[in-house]
């Protein structure tokens, strides 16, 4: 599918600091002229936000997990991401598929072929114009965290979990250097938001 409006979307291990990043992203774009729909995953529709809470709460197989990433995906993409998309607007998701595979992949284990079987069921070969990986190591992200309000169902895991979660999203930024690019988040708020500015002006 070829839409007019661009895909972006923010990934990272929990306590990354992406979301600090959104409002900025979001900031540049709409001074090029842009509309811009900022939107997250799981969530972005009613729907999808219903199953949120389920996902960060309720505990559950983690087949079952992966299953309703995708259920919330499949009404993200069909109410609110491709209809943006097909109007001209310009799309910024806070956690796209790459999630899928960081965490229930590197996570929780799950075989990858899984993912890819769901991602093309529902994507049908649509994905991200480009994607910011926000990277530090699990002991930085960790302490980031705690700082932060009650943990979710996620963000009680292991270091372990968060480290294999980071080397999953490394690995898939390796297979596709393009389209997803990493950024050290250990960075200044400053010069991440300069290396960000340069990305996005460089995407038509
Ligand atoms: P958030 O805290 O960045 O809003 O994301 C909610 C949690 O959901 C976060 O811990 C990562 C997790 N997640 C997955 O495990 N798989 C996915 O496909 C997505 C989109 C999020």
């Amino acid at each position: 599918m070829t839409m007019p409006g661009r895909f972006i979307t923010l990934e990272g291990v929990d306590g990354a600091g992406k979301s600090t990043h959104l409002g900025f992203v979001a900031e540049r774009l709409r001074a090029r002229g842009h509309e811009v729909v900022v939107t997250r995953e799981p969530g972005g529709t009613p729907l999808g936000e219903t199953l949120r809470e389920l996902l960060l709460h309720r505990d559950m197989d983690a087949g079952t997990e992966l299953l309703l990433m995708f259920a919330a995906r499949q009404q993200h993409l069909a109410e609110l991401i491709q209809p943006a998309l097909a109007r001209g607007a310009w799309v910024v998701s806070d956690r796209f598929t790459d999630a899928s595979y960081a965490y229930q992949c590197g996570g929780r284990g799950i075989d990858a072929a899984r993912v890819a079987a769901l991602e093309n069921w529902v994507q049908q070969g649509f994905a991200p114009d480009l994607t910011l990986l926000f990277d530090v190591p699990a002991e930085v992200a960790e302490s980031r965290r705690s700082a932060a309000r009650a943990a979710d169902r996620f963000e009680r895991e292991a270091d372990s979990f968060f480290n294999r979660v980071r080397q999953a999203y490394l690995v898939r930024a390796a297979a596709e250097p393009e389209r997803i690019r990493v950024l050290d988040a250990r960075q200044s708020i400053a010069a991440l938001q300069d290396e960000i500015a340069r990305l996005l002006d460089a995407l038509a």
